[in-house]
């Protein structure tokens, strides 16, 4: 590995996803417009037909049906050719009884995969880290992982992770350490020394604190 540097160039949570048009395997895109106000996890990966890499497929195909119910859609990203994707989508399918449902964009000239800073480069200049930009329906990252080629990632991880943004969304609340569906939330803290009173009395909320209180969500 290289002296570490600092390095600016990738979009950070909050910016909105930087617009592209892309060779697919599912035909050409333009991200703006394929997104259609979907949640987007868009993923890249160092290479085809290496194993790691093709663990994580398997577990993105047996995350669809999750994805479809949370109303995301999946789109992977490698600097491999699309006759390569194409080979090793059909492989995958064949060896592993999976569907990969989701195009794989064929980036040959690095232009997505820098654009989103998904090439490290003390890691490597020519392949990918393992990135997953979570996008929501306004076209924002709301959150960022990044593994390096040697560790493949946690797709318990990655569901949680969409679990809570939504949540957070949908309740304006917020999610403690390790939290998991069905698990209480933490309310927003008072923003006055009376609300911080009355927060400690209130029997809708469990406070460990006036700063720290969870609430149960109801379905
Ligand atoms: C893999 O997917 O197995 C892999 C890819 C690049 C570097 C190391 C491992």
């Amino acid at each position: 590995m290289n002296e570490p540097t600092f390095n600016s160039s990738s979009p950070g949570l909050g910016d909105l996803a930087p617009d592209f048009e892309a060779q697919t395997t599912h035909g050409m895109i333009r991200f703006s417009e394929w997104q259609e106000g979907r949640w987007v996890i868009l993923f890249s990966h160092p290479a085809d037909f290496t194993p790691v890499c093709t663990t994580e497929f398997v577990e993105f195909c047996h995350s669809q049906e999750f994805m479809d119910a949370k109303g995301v859609a999946l789109l992977g990203c490698s600097v491999d050719s699309i006759y390569s994707h194409i080979a090793w989508v059909r492989d995958i399918e064949e060896k592993h009884g999976v569907k990969v449902g989701f195009p794989v964009i064929a980036d040959l000239d690095q232009a997505v995969s820098r654009k989103f800073g998904m090439i490290s480069e003390p890691t490597s200049a020519t392949a990918p880290v393992r990135s997953v930009f979570f996008i929501d329906g306004s076209g924002v990252i709301r959150a960022v992982i990044s593994y390096p080629p040697e560790v493949g990632r946690s797709f318990l991880e990655i569901r949680r992770v969409i679990e809570a943004l939504q949540l957070v969304d949908e309740k304006g609340v917020a999610c403690p350490a390790n939290w998991q569906s069905g698990e209480s939330v933490i309310v927003p803290p008072p923003k006055t020394t009376e609300e911080a009173e009355r927060r400690m009395e209130d029997p809708s909320v469990e406070a460990t604190d006036w700063y720290l209180a969870r609430k149960k969500i109801e379905d």
